[in-house]
């Protein structure tokens, strides 16, 4: 049984990524206060770094959690922008820089990202940046991790539980169970690979 920080365990890719964790130890973090083990917010590296002394020893680091704003790129404002890459690129990199100083030996990371870097749709423009980014984050800084860390990011399609929030804007997208990108998180954090993006599409 490992011990997994999950960040955003309440939200939608949080509960999905639940689904495969079951037979480790769950810590829970995220922002709302009162709603989750410890709180954290992962725009603050001071908040990040109070997280990790206060859990003291953790297995792995399951992150759900990358606000992106949308917008047609021609609308999109500076502030939109720096929203979307404090939180879901530079969020998550911060949470693995922060992070490796911290995470058990032979510890892992998984990341998320999101199908829009590889099927683009409007108005989505800063999410599909910063998923890329994320993913070339996770392939390249896999070669620089100390400690046998391992460090994987999941690329979901959008989920059938989140279908009724997104499906209007993506016409012919397929949707996929939360279970299914529950196994995802299971081969990054039960599997020995690294470096991976792992696409959960149908
Ligand atoms: N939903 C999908 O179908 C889908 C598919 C592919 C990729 N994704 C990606 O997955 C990520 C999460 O999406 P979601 O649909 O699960 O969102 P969601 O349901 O809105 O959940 C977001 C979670 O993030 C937490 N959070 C937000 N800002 C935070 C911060 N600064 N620090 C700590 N926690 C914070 C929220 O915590 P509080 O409740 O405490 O505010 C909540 O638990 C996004 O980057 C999205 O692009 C989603």
């Amino acid at each position: 049984m490992k011990t997994i920080i999950l960040i955003g365990a309440n939200g939608k890719i949080g509960q999905a990524a639940l689904t495969g964790l079951g037979k480790h130890k769950i810590i829970t973090a995220g922002r709302a206060a009162g709603s989750y083990d410890y709180q954290v917010d992962i725009t603050s590296v001071k908040s990040l770094r109070k997280l990790y002394e206060d859990v003291g020893h953790f297995d792995a680091v399951v992150n759900a959690v990358g606000v992106c704003e949308y917008a047609n790129f021609t609308e999109m404002t500076e502030e939109q922008w720096m929203n979307t890459i404090l939180s879901k690129m530079m969020g998550q990199i911060n949470i693995v820089r922060i992070g490796q100083e911290y995470i058990a030996d032979n510890g892992s990371f998984s990341l998320i990202s999101g199908i829009l870097n590889e099927k683009p749709l409007p108005t989505a423009i800063a999410d599909a940046t910063t998923s890329g980014a994320i993913d070339t984050f996770v392939k390249c800084v896999a070669f620089e991790m100390p400690r046998g860390i391992r460090i994987n990011s999941i690329n979901p399609t959008v989920l059938e539980e989140a279908w009724e929030l997104y499906g209007e804007m993506m016409p012919g997208f397929q949707p996929v169970p939360g279970a299914l990108v529950g196994k995802a998180f299971e081969r990054s954090v039960d599997g020995f690979i690294t470096g991976q993006v792992i696409f959960v599409d149908a």
